[in-house]
């Protein structure tokens, strides 16, 4: 009997320090190539700023495609469908022939921390400087020739989606962080769009919903990818923002499963069927990509902080764990504040980190390496907090990430969050859930009453045993949470999730405290 054509899923993730890309055979239920291209930020922006032009994620795609359909026996006449995880929140503008009109502010980008104060003022709700709407409004205010060009807005992903299809189309679970979004209508917020610019609502795209087909690959999209004819008509789910998609990829489809991703931010997500909205704005009320919610505490300073002190005394990670392995919890006093890049939550935008409480002895790689991923963890578990006073179960928690490898770090994590962490064998969980959208969108496309759980689900993997909390470390971290909250008071006045962030503010005016503004 002649066997049915091999049916091929490509996932996509576009994140801020490079993409990640796969092959996904549907039937057999394995992963047939992987690929990964490394980028960087535009250089020499003012402080605060960050940016990316949407070609380099274009070009990283290009080089992605051309090595995953270069591996052995993959033929591009095999791909069925296609899904795309990117950054969240980054500001993508073009014009009337679609050609971008600046690079894209992105979720990091603080520069915008004044227009977001303002529109959460006039909206009565807290605002992140990291949201879509602020850069809109700081691009009105400060670059008013460029905005009157845009005629389309749209988020990383969407832009993808756009060349592939050439449709402009959003979804709700990444327009849900453009701060534009009204989460439990899932449609844009028509206030929040008037308060940025009367332009605004023209400029935005339909919503498509949850497993809807975006459009189908087109002769200028397999071009600008670099396929060949034969894909040319492939389905181009509506993919989503990276943590909507990293929740697919790790199984977070339904109730009860809480997900941290460490990479350039920490995440820490779980499933809901129902919107949970805080009033304090510290834990975002995201959709998911599947048509349910995903409420999410975002911090935006993780694994950049450890590459800064590996980078500062010159070592390497490994070496660095097995000095910070020898130094007891608390580091011996030592506080390392992680805000190197301000931070969302507590929302201090316009923080700088801090070490605190150096003393003769303490100045060691070890312990500063130690500190600073306890610093991270403490302020992850800040949020923790806020999320279970919300009702939120975080009861075990699955680990992806480029971050996730670091056993010291999982340990500390397990301790300070007081619940098992168990890693994922797959940690690149956004390019994997892309792809698995892909397969789930295309079946549903083709009649199958299926759910996104049931797709997702086979395909979790965990690697070894859950790491425990020990009883000593939870004691011991909920100590030093204590203290980390202090010392984040004494600094900046922060206030701890679930009062006002955005009363927040630097009390110390020195710069290097004040932070970079
Ligand atoms: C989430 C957030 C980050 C980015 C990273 O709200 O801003 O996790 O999505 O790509």
């Amino acid at each position: 009997m002649a066997r049915s054509p091999r049916r091929l899923f490509l996932g996509f993730d576009v994140g801020t320090q490079g993409a990640k890309g796969l092959l996904l055979d549907g039937e057999r239920g394995v992963v047939v190539a992987r690929a990964t291209r490394a980028y960087g930020l535009i250089e020499g922006l003012p402080v605060g700023a960050a940016e990316q032009h949407p070609d380099t994620w274009a070009a990283a795609l290009r080089a992605l495609t051309a090595e995953l359909f270069a591996t052995p026996q993959v033929d591009a006449a095999e791909l069925a469908a296609i899904g795309v995880s990117g950054q969240q929140h980054g500001c993508v503008v073009l014009d009337e022939r679609g050609e971008v009109v600046r690079p894209a502010k992105l979720w990091c980008d603080t520069s915008t921390a004044e227009e977001a104060r303002e529109l959460s003022a006039r909206l009565g709700r807290h605002l992140p400087a990291g949201y879509t709407a602020s850069k809109l409004l700081w691009l009105a205010r400060h670059e008013p020739k460029n905005f009157a060009r845009v005629r389309h807005v749209l988020l990383p992903h969407d832009w993808i989606n756009f060349r592939l299809t050439e449709r402009p189309t959003m979804e709700a679970g990444d327009a849900s962080g453009t701060g534009l979004f009204d989460p439990v209508a899932r449609q844009f917020d028509r206030a929040a769009v008037e308060a940025v610019d009367s332009r605004l609502a023209a400029m935005l795209p339909p919503v498509l919903a949850a497993g809807a087909c975006a459009g189908e690959l087109t002769e200028a999209g397999a071009r600008w990818l670099g396929l060949p004819r034969c894909a040319l008509g492939a389905f181009v789910a509506t993919g989503g923002g990276d943590n909507m998609m990293s929740a697919i990829g790790s199984g977070a489809t339904k109730s009860g499963i809480a997900v941290l991703s460490l990479g350039t931010s920490a995440t820490l997500f779980s499933y809901s069927e129902r919107p949970i909205v805080d009033p304090s704005g510290a834990i975002a009320p995201f959709c998911d990509s599947t048509g349910a919610c995903l409420p999410l505490l975002c911090v935006m300073n993780a694994t950049g902080v450890l590459e800064e002190v590996r980078a500062a005394f010159g070592s390497d990670l490994a070496t660095l764990t097995r000095e910070a392995e020898q130094v007891e919890h608390g580091c011996g006093g030592l506080t390392f504040v992680p805000f190197l890049n301000g931070e969302r939550v507590p929302d201090l935008p316009l923080a700088s980190g801090a070490v605190v409480g150096l003393r003769p002895g303490l100045l060691r790689r070890g312990h500063l390496f130690r500190a600073a991923l306890e610093g991270v963890a403490l302020n992850l578990a800040w949020g923790a907090a806020r999320m279970r006073a919300l009702g939120i179960a975080i009861n075990s928690i699955r680990l992806v990430g480029g971050g996730a490898r670091n056993p010291l770090w999982r340990q500390i994590l397990a301790d300070s969050l007081a619940a098992p962490i168990q890693p994922l064998a797959d940690a690149e969980s956004a390019a994997l859930g892309a792809a698995l959208q892909a397969l789930w969108s295309w079946r549903r496309a083709r009649g199958e009453a299926v759910s996104a759980d049931a797709v997702a689900t086979p395909w979790i993997r965990f690697e070894g045993e859950a790491i425990e909390p020990s009883a000593a470390g939870v004691t011991r971290y909920a100590e030093l949470q204590a203290e980390f909250k202090e010392t984040c008071d004494r600094l900046f006045s922060a206030t701890p999730a679930g009062a006002t962030p955005s009363n927040a503010s630097p009390r110390r005016t020195s710069r290097s405290l004040r932070g970079r503004n």
